[in-house]
């Protein structure tokens, strides 16, 4: 059965930014598990018998969940009618959730520094985290397509900072975050709350971006987010809005459908953080722009922003 992967990519995308992850890990008997497609770019799918579970002394689940063996084997797209039915099939290994590291709140993983960085040093002090940053190789996503780390910009003095999750194709090639359409909706969203983009930091949680736009893979959104939590600390925002899911689980260390964190005020290193929706998803749902802009408003109320005029 060929698979749409592109429309499926999308689909998984949307749940995603509702926080709905399960699917991503766990192919329910008799359903396609999307999860090894979304690394692929171009893969002939087919739904065959479940593979045999590792004995259970081997696995050590750490949920209640039934232990379900991955449904999806694939094998890359060779052209129609290019596939040879006797050769194997890539058998995908059960992921087992005690092998994936937890998220740690950002919070969790170095005190706030007890001397913060003075307004008139932050650009050299961002500097010369890039600098450290060089063309970096500690994850996979170094590997996998990237063409420009995308470090993240705007005020270094900014009061907001917007932490989205990652480059996608524009920002891959521009080096700047949030410039594709997403980008152009969060120029919006910024210019609805009387601010322009200069006046705010923008970031991702990983700098490289994800093969076909899949979401960071838990090693490399820790990997990469010790640079993150240091372009935090030095910008000093008052508040953090998480555009996102993927931003949301990683700041905040938990994984929690959007639902259920928007609406409130968190805390990630010193400022106030809200979750909303990626623009992105907002792109896909436009209906709940709404519920963004409530969001929004929760950030106005908190720095005194008056909306912009309309027109
Ligand atoms: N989506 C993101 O999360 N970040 C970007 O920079 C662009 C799109």
């Amino acid at each position: 059965m060929a698979v749409d992967a592109e429309r499926i990519r999308d689909f998984v995308s949307y749940l995603r930014d509702l926080g709905i992850y399960e699917m991503y890990r766990h192919g329910e008997a008799g359903t396609l598990s999307v999860a090894e497609l979304l690394g692929e770019s171009a893969v002939t799918a087919q739904v065959v018998q479940a593979a045999p579970l590792p004995a259970p002394e081997t696995i050590r689940r750490v949920t209640e969940r039934p232990a379900v063996a991955p449904l999806l084997t694939m094998r890359p797209a060779a052209g129609a009618g290019m596939i040879d039915p006797r050769v194997p099939l890539m058998t995908a290994e059960p992921i087992l959730e005690s092998s994936i590291p937890k998220p740690i709140p950002f919070d969790d993983l170095a005190p706030l520094p007890e001397v913060r960085v003075a307004a008139k040093d932050k650009v050299a002090a961002l500097t010369l985290i890039r600098e450290r940053i060089g063309d970096c190789t500690r994850c996979p996503l170094a590997y996998a397509g990237r063409h420009t780390i995308v470090f993240g910009n705007g005020d270094a003095n900014a009061r907001i900072l917007f932490v989205g999750e990652g480059p996608g194709a524009d920002e891959d090639a521009s080096g700047l975050p949030f410039v594709g359409k997403a980008g152009q909706l969060l120029n919006n969203m910024i210019g609805a709350m009387g601010l322009t983009r200069e006046q705010v930091y923008i970031a991702n949680i990983v700098k490289c971006r994800p093969p076909g736009n899949r979401a960071p893979e838990p090693v490399e959104a820790n990997t990469c987010s010790q640079f993150l939590l240091e372009q935090m600390d030095v910008v000093q925002p008052k508040v953090v809005v998480a555009l996102g899911s993927t931003a949301a689980t990683y700041l905040l260390g938990v994984k929690q459908s959007l639902s259920s964190l928007r609406g409130r005020w968190h805390g990630c290193r010193g400022a106030k953080l809200v979750v909303t929706y990626h623009p992105a998803f907002l792109l896909r749902d436009p209906r709940q722009k709404g519920e963004a802009w409530k969001d929004l408003q929760m950030v106005m109320a908190e720095l005194g922003l008056k909306a912009a005029a309309k027109g």
